[in-house]
């Protein structure tokens, strides 16, 4: 009897297979996960998610100025994306006198709305297999430039096809690092006007500590709104462009989220490794992350200090610390996932596993040695690559140096004249700049690099420098004193044409940029590009070997920035001995937070005042109002702003961060303890009424109750 129940229970659970939560899935194929989606708890359809005939989910979602995701929510073309999502729009309109930053910016009316030059949204209208059109007339005899041409060409004319007659942009990506190409195609609107943000003690509440943590409380959220022309199509900003009408639109539900609910996160992953080798991992978690992590603690250290002591100096730098605060803690939190969940280990076992399988099937049988002598080749390259972005051209002189000279030299080189571009490139420069800050830093990251970087990677220009001034304090004292671009009112004097390129040479900080960057151009660049591209030809065929290796693995492509699913449900999880993490989050813990005394801890004194009496209105629940969750679902940087989705497709929430112990997960995804952390829509729709008072948004949206 026992045994024919275990058969019965064997027959059972293969037919019945569920899948792990692992993966981002490509909207156009979720027909292939549907019944999955189906047994978790989704009730609706794949042409719901994704149809070319009919307006579906995928038309309320765009890709928010490329790093992040927004969705709509009303028929007016209104958008929620994250707070830091819209930061630097916020940052760009605050000043001393208008801090949006630390007040919120709520427009009341629709002519309030306020323009953002160089943003844009993108709609995916659709995306297509193309692998046979790119791959048409390749032979296995071509070499791979061959490949690599033929590649390109047949790509142009896909992407010309799919822009004929018609306003559209297109792009042909490669899945699988080449194993599959997708054309997508999008339509593209730059008219996207600010309306409305909390204070960042709400929207940046917790700040960088409670950043990549749970329990979290941080209303990471900002408003925005699509503009076009009076044909409904893109524009550029024009005040007799109207509200955009979307295809579709989020309806939000308010009722509520418990533990193992379907969720699911419709939006734009940037990038995920997920098939590298343990070559590749044990040299992120040892070598790049902590070195990355150590320059960055440097420049943090000082921007803080600088910061609290002006409150000029810290709207100035308050973008720009947030963006290098947030990847210096991932990684952080990263490594220590890597080496928690022995990552390395588990891919030698794996990769063991392969080698035997591999060993008389002589297309893969070199595979894995050629990929880890490709990585002992790069690992110096790539190192010296880490130091220049993150020691170099991370001090804000020489990048700003880089900027106008390479915008002048463009310049020289075309018929067209820009003078705006210049004019714009410094604006934005000396707008949020402080020089004791960079300053600082420069002699902070420059000793780095003298003392790390081995002298043969380093360009001849800096070691005679070095024994010219005998030490750093005396090279910065020359660079700050003597380049015309720590200096704005003599630059600005200066640059009236591409006249002055030549002189411009010489200046120490642009001769500083030029030196360094074209030594890595000629001695690194050259070399790490050729190793990445060989790298990336053998994990074509190594993706292909594995894929018929490990039958029962559930492939998904790397994230590239293009639209995915990832779906699993509502869950708290374990990340220590004898500790439960609930997955729901409230304003009790706002409150059990709340410091008057600590920036980040400082809440507005509208939520205390609105705590004492509970007036939460129709977004209370159990007596508190629920301010962000945590679910299963797969996400990475760049679905952010992403719409988390119910079972019939309802917006519950706003995607926007992950758990600290579960940062690894753009390497390896682990169900036990990778989550992804959602603002929950009703905290959206409590400070936007209670707090804010702007009721008039949520008059827009279809809330069902
Ligand atoms: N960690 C989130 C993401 O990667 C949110 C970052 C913004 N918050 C911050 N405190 N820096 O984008
Ligand atoms: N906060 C990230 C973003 O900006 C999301 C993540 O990495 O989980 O996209």
């Amino acid at each position: 009897m026992k045994k024919v129940i275990l058969s019965l229970l064997v027959v059972y659970i293969s037919t019945t297979k569920i899948f792990a939560d692992e993966g981002m899935w490509l909207p156009s194929l979720i027909k292939e996960r549907i019944s999955d989606m189906k047994k978790k708890g989704f009730r609706l359809t794949s042409e719901d998610i994704y149809s070319v005939n009919q307006a579906c989910l995928k038309d309320a979602i765009v890709h928010f100025g490329s790093g992040c995701t927004g969705n709509l929510v009303s028929s007016k073309g209104l958008l929620i994306t994250n707070h830091h999502c819209g930061f630097s729009q916020i940052q760009s309109h605050s000043t001393v006198e208008h801090d949006y930053l630390k007040d919120g910016f709520w427009a009341m009316r629709q002519e309030e709305e306020l323009p953002n030059k160089g943003l844009f949204v993108k709609f995916l209208i659709k995306m297509e297999d193309v692998t046979a059109t790119v791959l048409k007339s390749y032979n296995s005899s071509m070499t791979e430039e061959q490949r690599s041409s033929l590649v390109a060409e047949n790509s142009a004319v896909i992407i010309k096809k799919a822009m004929k007659d018609n306003h559209y942009q297109a792009a042909v990506e490669a899945l699988y690092y080449g194993n599959q190409y997708f054309l997508f195609v999008y339509e593209v609107f730059t008219d996207v006007r600010l309306v409305g943000a909390p204070p960042s003690s709400v929207g940046k509440f917790g700040g960088d500590t409670d950043n990549w943590m749970w329990p979290r409380h941080t209303g990471d959220f900002s408003i925005f709104r699509i503009y076009a022309n009076k044909d409904n199509k893109p524009a550029q900003y024009s005040k007799d462009n109207v509200p955009y009408k979307p295809k579709k639109f989020f309806t939000l539900s308010v009722k509520g989220v418990r533990e193992n609910d379907f969720t699911m996160v419709y939006g734009y992953p940037g990038r995920t490794q997920e098939y590298i080798t343990s070559d590749a991992v044990r040299y992120i978690a040892n070598i790049s992350n902590p070195d990355k992590i150590n320059l960055r603690t440097l420049r943090l250290d000082i921007q803080a200090e600088e910061m609290s002591k002006s409150a000029e100096v810290r709207i100035k730098y308050a973008s720009k610390n947030a963006s290098i605060s947030n990847s210096w803690k991932k990684w952080q939190g990263e490594t220590k996932g890597i080496i928690k969940n022995n990552i390395v280990q588990n891919k030698i076992e794996y990769e063991t596993g392969f080698s035997k399988w591999a060993k008389d099937k002589p297309e893969y049988s070199t595979l894995l040695d050629q990929l880890k002598t490709l990585y002992e080749e790069l690992e110096p390259y790539s190192y010296a690559t880490d130091y220049l972005s993150e020691a170099i051209n991370a001090n804000e002189i020489i990048k700003f140096a880089g900027n106008i000279y390479n915008a002048l030299l463009k310049e020289s080189k075309s018929t067209e004249k820009n003078p705006a571009l210049l004019l714009s490139i410094m604006d934005d420069f000396y707008k949020d700049y402080y020089q004791p800050v960079d300053k600082r830093s420069f002699i902070a990251l420059i000793s780095e690099y003298r003392k790390n970087v081995p002298e043969n990677f380093q360009p001849e220009y800096f070691k005679t420098r070095m024994k010219e001034f005998g030490n750093i304090q005396n090279f910065a004292d020359f660079i700050f004193s003597e380049s015309i671009l720590a200096k704005e009112k003599s630059l600005r004097g200066y640059i009236n044409d591409t006249s002055c390129i030549s002189k411009l040479e010489k200046d120490p900080a642009v001769e500083m940029y030029l030196s360094f960057n074209k030594f890595h151009n000629d001695n690194i660049k050259q070399k790490y590009d050729q190793i990445n591209k060989k790298l990336t030809l053998l994990y074509r065929t190594y993706m292909k070997a594995i894929m018929e290796y490990d039958k029962k693995r559930d492939y998904y492509p790397d994230a590239n920035s293009t639209l995915r699913i990832a779906y699993g449900k509502i869950s708290g999880y374990k990340p220590y001995d004898a500790v439960y993490f609930n997955p729901v989050s409230t304003l009790e813990g706002i409150m059990e937070k709340d410091n008057p005394d600590i920036y980040d801890y400082n809440i507005p004194q509208k939520i205390r005042d609105i705590y004492k009496i509970k007036d939460y209105g129709e977004w209370e629940e159990n007596g508190t109002v629920p301010v962000c969750f945590i679910a299963t679902n797969h996400t990475s940087g760049g679905n952010s702003g992403s719409p988390v989705l119910n079972a019939t497709g309802q917006l519950i929430g706003l995607n926007f961060d992950r758990v600290w112990e579960g940062t690894m997960s753009d390497i390896a995804f682990d169900t036990q303890m990778c989550r992804n952390i959602s603002l929950d829509i009703r905290y959206v729709l409590f400070i936007t009424e209670k707090v804010a008072g702007a009721g008039h948004l949520i008059n827009e949206m279809n809330i069902v109750r």
